[in-house]
């Protein structure tokens, strides 16, 4: 039997599961995190962590918890984990990719869609009683997308679902980068290959699907901005600090670029205020990438497993610190 730790709300059903397989679960039904003291204090006795991305499990946590042999994280980013410190210490980590693919790529198309075609701005418009006759060229006039050029910066799983979804549906040339060329997607999308200054210079759309790294904290500051068309858009499903949000602000403010769509922020859950008060061609939402209730449980049940596998001392199916796991298992 191990002691687990779920940090947060996730539901009943994952708990359940982690209770029948005989573990002594703390279950935090909160819908904020704890902060970084309170944290610290609830890892001490615990074996099995299960987090979410607002938990920042950073050396001091991974410091105070003496027993820990895993982390689950409810999240396919994990840039809230120091996985370098958690491998040195011999805890497996693991995240919950795949199941989410799909679900956020329909995010970031419908945030593609929403910005190109004003959809916000045309519901304020209808609701404050402004549509009193039809114009020829109206105030809210956006932009095509049949047809156009989609930059994906980060051809991984979720970036290759937008790509798809922007090449077999709506006729677009997808260009991308990525560390290494990727001969099936080429093949499938006729896809190309691109330097970032390339990628920004030709793309009607650029789809931001990269982790958050050191490499691409701040990747699009107004100097990359600028390398955009003026006609282009930004859409950003990946993680805000890639994007320097008051550079942002003045590219949109300066006209530098056409409009951005933005489903995460520099410092989620605040965001710049200057961006709050900016309403034209700039379509926000509060990290719902993937947010449906089936995607959501899918995810809660892929971190139980490799929670349960991991702590079974096996190699879980998701783990991140795969030779921990193929040390373990030797
Ligand atoms: C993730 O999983 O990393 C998303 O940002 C939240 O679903």
């Amino acid at each position: 039997m191990a002691n687990i730790l779920v940090t947060q709300h996730i539901g009943d059903e994952g708990v359940q599961k982690l209770c029948e397989a005989g573990h002594a679960v703390t279950y935090r039904d909160e819908t904020e995190p704890m902060t970084p003291d309170e944290l610290q204090t609830a890892v001490l006795d615990v074996d099995g962590l299960v987090c979410l991305l607002t938990d920042r499990v950073d050396t001091a946590v991974l410091n105070a918890a003496a027993n820990l042999k895993m982390i689950a994280n409810v999240a396919v980013g994990y840039d809230n984990i120091d996985l370098a410190a958690a491998t040195e210490r011999g805890i497996l980590v693991s995240n919950t990719p795949d199941v989410l693919t799909e679900t956020t790529a329909d995010h970031a198309f419908a945030l593609l869609l929403a910005i190109a075609r004003r959809i916000p701005e045309a519901d304020t418009f209808m609701r404050a009683g402004k549509y009193d006759k039809f114009e020829m060229f109206p105030p809210l006039l956006g932009l095509d997308v049949y047809g156009k050029t989609l930059g994906i910066v980060g051809l991984g799983r979720i970036g290759t679902a937008v790509a798809r979804r922007g090449a077999l549906g709506f006729g677009m040339k997808v260009l991308y980068t990525a560390n290494s060329r990727k001969m099936a997607v080429e093949q499938e999308l006729n896809a190309a290959r691109a330097t970032l200054p390339e990628l920004l210079r030709q793309s009607d759309f650029v789809s931001i699907n990269v982790p958050l790294t050191p490499e691409t904290r701040h990747l699009f500051t107004l100097e990359t901005l600028r390398q955009m068309k003026p006609t282009a858009c930004l859409i950003n499903t990946a993680r805000g600090p890639i994007v320097k949000e008051d550079d942002l602000l003045t590219a949109l403010r300066e006209k530098t670029i056409w409009g951005a769509a933005l489903d995460v922020f520099e410092a989620e859950p605040q965001m710049t205020s200057g961006l709050a008060q900016h309403h034209e061609r700039l379509v926000v939402a509060p990290h719902l990438g993937s947010a449906t209730g089936d995607t959501r449980q899918k995810m809660v049940n892929t971190a139980v497993k490799n929670l349960l596998v991991g702590l079974a001392g096996q190699k879980p199916p998701d783990v991140l610190n795969t030779e921990i796991a193929d040390q373990a298992n030797e």
